[in-house]
């Protein structure tokens, strides 16, 4: 009987790994309310704290800008808030050589005055996408906070959810939910230095990318 149990449990969780990208990300917009939260691929909903969020419509195809979204190595170019992100030395182009799992330290200008912060990330996903409920086209890539205490301390993912208008360019959602952890608290207590920097970083992906 026990056995049977955890047979099912397991062809469940095998089940829900299976679909979890299955999720339409493009039907996500920035919540209206401070108090609504978005859903991530790795943490899901639950336990979800705050989210920050920005959205904008970018003059190129999808897989430009998710390229650049992912050229970590180029960061340092155009992002005003992430200002430069360091990668595994075996990592020496990025889109090309960027792997799921990849470790990455982000150095962030902005959170604190004078001061730059930097935090230790796990890329999630690297390819994945789907298409949405209103039959657009969308990638998602994503990457992870890594508080190095298995979470304890702090979880949060940020995405970036890219759909293809279908016209030549692209409406860009990008944002990073937080959820339940010790420092959690203090990291609310920046949220909303977050979201100006999160608005920043999007105005400035646009401007690289359209040029
Ligand atoms: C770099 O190292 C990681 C971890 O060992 C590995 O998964 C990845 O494929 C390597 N990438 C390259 C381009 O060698
Ligand atoms: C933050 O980092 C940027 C880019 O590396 C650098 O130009 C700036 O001087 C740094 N600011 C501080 C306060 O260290």
């Amino acid at each position: 009987m026990l056995c049977q149990l955890l047979a099912t449990a397991f062809a469940m969780i095998g089940a829900v790994a299976a679909v979890k990208h299955q999720y339409d990300y493009s039907s996500l917009s920035c919540p209206s309310s401070g108090l609504s939260t978005l859903i991530t691929p790795t943490y899901g909903k639950d336990g979800a704290v705050f989210t920050v969020c920005s959205s904008i419509t970018i003059n190129a195809p999808a897989t430009t800008i998710r390229d650049v979204v992912i050229d970590f190595k180029s960061y340092y170019l155009w992002n005003s808030f992430v200002v430069s992100v360091s990668v595994p030395s075996n990592v020496t182009k990025t889109p090309r050589d960027d792997y799921v799992g990849m470790p990455m330290t982000f150095t962030t200008s902005g959170l604190i005055k004078g001061f730059n912060t930097t935090s230790d990330e796990v890329l999630t996903n690297v390819d994945t996408g789907g298409v949405g409920v209103n039959g657009k086209p969308y990638l998602l890539v994503s990457w992870r906070y890594n508080d190095k205490l298995g979470g304890f301390g702090a979880r949060a993912e940020h995405p970036v959810v890219i759909v293809d208008l279908g016209d030549g360019s692209s409406w860009v959602l990008s944002y990073e939910t937080y959820y339940v952890g010790l420092v959690t608290p203090l990291i609310a207590l920046l949220k909303s230095q977050l979201q100006a920097q999160f608005d920043a970083q999007s105005i400035d992906l646009k401007t690289y990318i359209e040029g």
